[in-house]
C-alpha cells in the first residue's frame, strides 16, 4: 500500500509532469508551518530556472491541475512560488479505512530480506551489566522493527566465551580449590554434573581473578596458559567451561527475560573455533595474509581513508586467535549455516574500528556473496548525570539487575497514593519501569550518547515511555466506558471536523512511512518521535472533544473509530519498542 505522502507526492509529479516539468519536482514534504499548510511543495522554485518562467507562474499552473485530484481541501500557490496543500478530509478518512483494514497497517516490504542480527553480546562469569543493556534494548527493537516489516530476522546473542575470562576463572578456582578432579591430569572418569560453583560465587571469582592479574604477574601468566590449554582442549579446562557457560546462561536468560529481550540463538564465540582452520586457508589461498612482526595479519587500509586503518590480526605470534578471528569465523559459520541477506550488528560504537577491519577482510576474502550487506549498528554510552558512564553511587559498575530494580522502585513510590493492592502496585511498577528504561534509552538517536535520568524517565509527563503508556491507559478507560454504555465505534473513519481531529488522523496516516523509514535506518528513535507525536494530538484531540457526551451518535461513533485506531497504532509501536502498556496506572 502506498503511504500517504507517496499517494500526494505521486498527484504533484503528475501535475508537474502535465505542466510539461520533470515530474521529480512533484516532490511534497510534511509542512515546516502547519499552521499555514500540511503538506508543501517546493518545485516550483526549483523549475523556474529551466523553464525561463517566473516560480509563482509555474506554482499557479501546477496548482489548478491539483485542485481537482479529490485529495485536497485547498491547494495554494504563494509568493514566491511554494504550493502549499491541506488534505481532504474524506480522502484522510479513506487512506485510514484502508490503513486500518490491512494487518500491517500499510506497511509494505517489496525485498523482504533474512537478517542474522548480532546483539546483547554479553560475556559469560561476568554479571549482565549496564553497557550491556544498550545492545540488548535497541537490538530488541531494530529487531522487532525488522520483523514487522516482513523480514525474517535470526536474533543471536553472541556469547563471549572464548577470551581470557575463562582462563582467569580456571587459574582461580585452582588455587582455591586445587583437589577438584578436574585439575587432575590422569583423572578418567566422568566429570561431575553439578557445577563446584553458584551463580553468586561466580561473580565473586572472576573480579577477584581480574584483579589480582594485574598484580600478580605468575598468576596472570597462568591464566593465559589456562586460556591456551581449554582452547587447546583439555578435557578437566572443557568440563570447567561447560560448568560456567551453563550457569551463566541460566542467569542471563533470567535478566533477559525481565528485559522482554530474547534471542533465537545462543550462539557463542568458542562456536566458531572450527570454523577458523578453514578461514586462515581462505586467507592464505587468497595471498591475503602475511606475517608481520611473528603475527599473521591482513592490510585493509584503502587509499581513501581518512583514518589509519591498521592492519587486521587474524593470530598473535604464539599463534592464539583473537576477536576478530572469532568474530571473521563467525561470519563464515553464519553464511554455512544460513546464508543470510544481511548481518547487522549492535555493538558499543567504539568498537567501530574492529567492524571496519572485519568487514574489509569479510569483503576482500569474499566470506559472503558481494550482495550479502553487513551493518555495524554502533550505539554510544549511557552516562550519568554527571556526564561519565554510568556508575554506581559507590563508583562501580552497576549490575543491570540493579538499575532494573531501583527504576521499579521509583515507579513505585511515585504510585504511592494510587487505590492498588499491593501485589498489582508493584506489577504495574515494574511494566512501567521497563517503559521507562526502554524508551528513556530508544528515544535517543542510537549513536548518540545519553544520560541516565531515573526522574526523568520516569515521569507520567513529557518525552517519556510512561507518557505514553498514560496516553493508552487513558483511550482503554474511555473505551471501556464507552461500551459499558453501549457504545460501538463506526464501521469507517468518519472526515475530520476540527483541526485537533484532523492532525491525529493525518499523524495516524503515517504510520507505515514513519515504520518504513524506522527499518531502513535501523531507528527505533523515529518510532519513539512519532508516538510522541500522537501522544499529542491525541490529548488535544481529547480536551477539546467531549465523545461521551456528543450528542450526535453518528460522530461520537466515529470519534470511538479514531481513538481505537489510535490505541491500536500506539500499541503497536511500543510492541516494536519491546514494551506494553497497563490496563491502570
Ligand atoms: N562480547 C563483546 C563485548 O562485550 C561484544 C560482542 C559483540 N558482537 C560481536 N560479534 N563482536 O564487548
Amino acid at each position: 500500500m502506498k503511504t500517504l505522502l507517496e499517494q500526494i507526492a505521486e498527484k504533484t509529479a503528475d501535475a508537474f509532469a502535465a505542466c510539461g516539468l520533470d515530474p521529480a519536482l512533484g516532490r511534497v514534504t510534511a509542512s515546516n508551518r502547519p499552521d499555514l499548510c500540511e503538506y508543501q511543495c517546493n518545485g516550483a522554485l526549483a523549475a523556474a530556472k529551466t523553464a525561463h518562467k517566473a516560480p509563482i507562474l509555474i506554482a499557479d499552473e501546477v496548482a489548478d491541475r491539483l485542485k481537482d485530484s479529490g485529495f485536497f481541501a485547498s491547494v495554494e500557490a504563494v509568493k514566491p512560488g511554494f504550493i502549499n496543500l491541506k488534505l481532504s478530509g474524506k480522502f484522510l478518512a479513506e487512506s485510514l479505512d484502508a490503513a486500518s483494514a490491512d494487518e500491517k497497517h500499510g506497511v509494505e516490504n517489496p525485498h523482504p530480506e533474512k537478517i542474522i542480527m548480532d546483539y546483547g553480546g554479553p560475556n559469560v562469569a561476568k554479571p549482565l551489566h549496564v553497557g550491556h543493556l544498550r545492545s540488548a534494548v535497541i537490538g530488541e527493537s531494530v529487531k522487532r522493527i525488522l520483523r514487522y516489516c516482513g523480514n525474517t530476522v535470526i536474533g543471536d546473542v553472541h556469547l563471549g566465551d572464548w577470551g581470557l575470562q575463562m582462563g582467569l576463572i580456571i587459574a582461580e578456582l585452582q588455587d582455591r580449590q586445587p583437589d577438584l578432579v578436574y585439575f587432575d591430569p590422569d583423572y578418567q572418569g566422568n566429570y561431575p554434573s553439578e557445577a563446584p560453583f553458584t551463580i553468586g560465587e561466580l561473580e565473586e571469582i572472576y573480579p577477584a581473578a581480574s584483579a589480582r592479574s594485574k598484580t600478580d604477574e605468575a598468576f596472570a601468566a597462568r591464566a593465559h596458559a589456562a586460556t591456551a590449554a581449554l582452547q587447546d582442549g583439555v578435557p578437566g579446562y572443557r568440563a570447567l567451561w561447560r560448568h560456567i557457560l551453563n550457569v551463566s546462561v541460566a542467569d542471563l536468560k533470567k535478566n533477559y527475560e525481565k528485559l522482554d529481550v530474547h534471542f533465537d540463538l545462543w550462539k557463542k564465540e568458542s562456536d566458531a573455533q572450527p570454523y577458523i582452520p578453514e578461514l586462515l586457508q581462505i586467507l592464505k589461498d587468497k595471498n591475503l595474509s602475511h606475517l608481520s612482526n611473528g603475527a599473521l595479519v591482513v592490510d585493509v587500509a584503502e587509499p581513501d581513508d581518512t583514518k589509519e586503518v591498521p592492519p587486521c590480526i587474524i593470530l598473535k605470534s604464539d599463534g592464539a586467535s583473537l576477536y576478530q578471528t572469532t568474530d571473521l569465523a563467525t561470519i563464515l559459520e553464519r553464511q554455512k549455516l544460513f546464508a543470510p541477506d544481511r548481518i547487522l550488528y549492535v555493538v558499543d560504537k567504539r568498537q567501530q574500528m574492529h567492524f571496519t577491519q572485519v568487514f574489509r577482510v569479510t569483503r576482500k576474502a569474499e566470506l559472503v556473496p558481494p550482495e550479502t550487506k553487513l551493518n555495524f549498528l554502533g550505539f554510544g554510552t549511557m552516562n550519568g548525570k554527571d556526564g561519565k558512564p554510568f556508575k554506581t553511587r559507590e563508583g562501580g559498575v552497576m549490575r543491570l539487575e540493579t538499575l532494573i530494580g531501583d527504576i521499579d522502585q521509583a515507579v513505585y513510590d511515585k504510585m504511592a497514593d494510587r487505590d492498588l493492592p499491593e501485589e498489582e502496585r508493584r506489577r504495574v511498577s515494574e511494566t512501567i519501569g521497563l517503559a521507562a528504561l526502554k524508551y528513556g534509552d530508544l528515544s535517543n538517536q542510537a549513536s548518540k550518547d545519553y544520560v541516565f535520568d531515573v526522574d526523568r524517565f520516569t515521569s507520567f509527563e513529557g518525552n517519556t515511555g510512561p507518557y505514553i503508556q498514560y496516553t493508552i491507559v487513558r483511550i482503554k478507560s474511555i473505551l471501556r466506558k464507552a461500551s459499558a454504555n453501549g457504545l460501538a465505534a463506526s464501521e469507517k473513519f468518519a472526515a475530520p471536523d476540527s483541526d485537533a481531529d484532523k492532525q491525529l488522523m493525518i499523524a495516524l496516516a503515517r504510520f507505515s512511512e514513519v515504520m518504513e523509514q524506522a527499518a531502513q535506518e535501523f531507528a527505533p528513535h523515529k518510532i519513539c518521535a512519532y508516538i510522541y507525536e500522537i501522544a499529542d494530538q491525541f490529548n488535544r484531540f481529547y480536551h477539546e472533544t467531549n465523545i461521551m457526551a456528543e450528542p450526535d451518535a453518528a460522530k461520537q461513533a466515529g470519534y470511538l473509530k479514531l481513538i481505537t485506531y489510535t490505541r491500536e497504532i500506539l500499541e503497536t509501536c511500543i510492541q516494536v519498542l519491546g514494551f506494553a502498556a497497563p490496563d491502570q496506572m
